[in-house]
């Protein structure tokens, strides 16, 4: 976006749909995503995991505690295991039945469709079955990578340096920007042939932060946004690519870039 003059206003951000938007559905669900979809989400985001015998499936938390009405640890667990968990009756009767996705439906779910999937790499070594899987749909111009872990980040560039990539990064509570600044540099330095998409969570995003990144030819894509005053104001910061679990908040919002 950086071709685009600074103040040109847009008729909406890039949306993207924190676990599908579970500010209206159980997270990382199908029902979710589908939701999320119909919605108008630019990008629908996820949580890449690995079961005990080697599938990968979608699921934020290590442990199936939260979401499900299951017990343990997603890697202590088989697929069978997993596929038996309810993933929707916690969060209301009307969601009963959802299962816990598998990696390859979330895929086949979107393929073709006008939506980028935005995958997290939240275990660590799942990047080369990862992009294997996306390759095997034939979807790497669809899907955007992400990471906290670097080590992912650098083996999926490694793989396939087509595919665009995000390096996650948390600067803690409370973080200067200065400190802000100091990460984005470093991600920099490792992320030379990579996508230049960045996040930033916690508190508040300042414009000034935000034009470092638009000059770098960065994204400026953060997370998450749940609070509909903050959210504005960090659109007026420069934010263009929200990460948000309310994705219904977003579809007609002109903001300027
Ligand atoms: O998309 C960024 C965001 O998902 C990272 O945080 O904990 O929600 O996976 P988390
Ligand atoms: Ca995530």
């Amino acid at each position: 976006y950086s071709q685009y003059p600074e103040n040109t206003i847009v008729q909406r951000p890039i949306v993207a749909a924190h676990r599908g938007v579970p500010s209206l559905a159980p997270e990382n669900t199908m029902a979710g995503y589908q939701l999320a979809y119909e919605l108008g989400a630019d990008l629908i985001e996820t949580d890449v995991q690995r079961t005990k015998d080697g599938h990968l499936i979608i699921m934020h938390d290590y442990t199936v505690d939260r979401t499900t009405n299951g017990t343990g640890n997603v890697a202590d667990l088989t697929l069978e295991q997993i596929r038996a968990l309810d993933a929707g009756i916690k969060y209301g009767p009307e969601f009963a039945g959802e299962k816990v996705p598998t990696f390859r439906e979330y895929l086949q779910a979107f393929k073709g469709k006008d939506v980028v999937l935005l995958v997290e790499l939240k275990a660590t070594d799942v990047a080369e079955q990862t992009m294997k899987e996306i390759e095997e749909e034939g979807m790497t111009d669809q899907v955007l990578i992400q990471s906290f872990h670097l080590g992912e980040i650098i083996k999926s560039d490694e793989v396939n340096p087509q595919v665009g990539i995000g390096y996650l990064f948390s600067a803690g509570v409370p973080a200067t920007t200065d400190a802000k600044l100091k990460n984005a540099q470093q991600m920099l330095n490792y992320a030379s042939g990579m996508n230049a998409t960045l996040n930033a969570s916690y508190g508040s995003i300042s414009k000034e932060f935000t034009t470092y990144m638009r000059q770098r030819g960065m994204m400026n894509m953060h997370w998450t946004f749940r609070n509909e005053q903050h959210l504005g104001n960090q659109l007026e910061q420069g934010v263009i690519g929200p990460i948000t679990d309310y994705t219904q908040w977003l579809t007609d919002v002109p903001i300027r870039l």
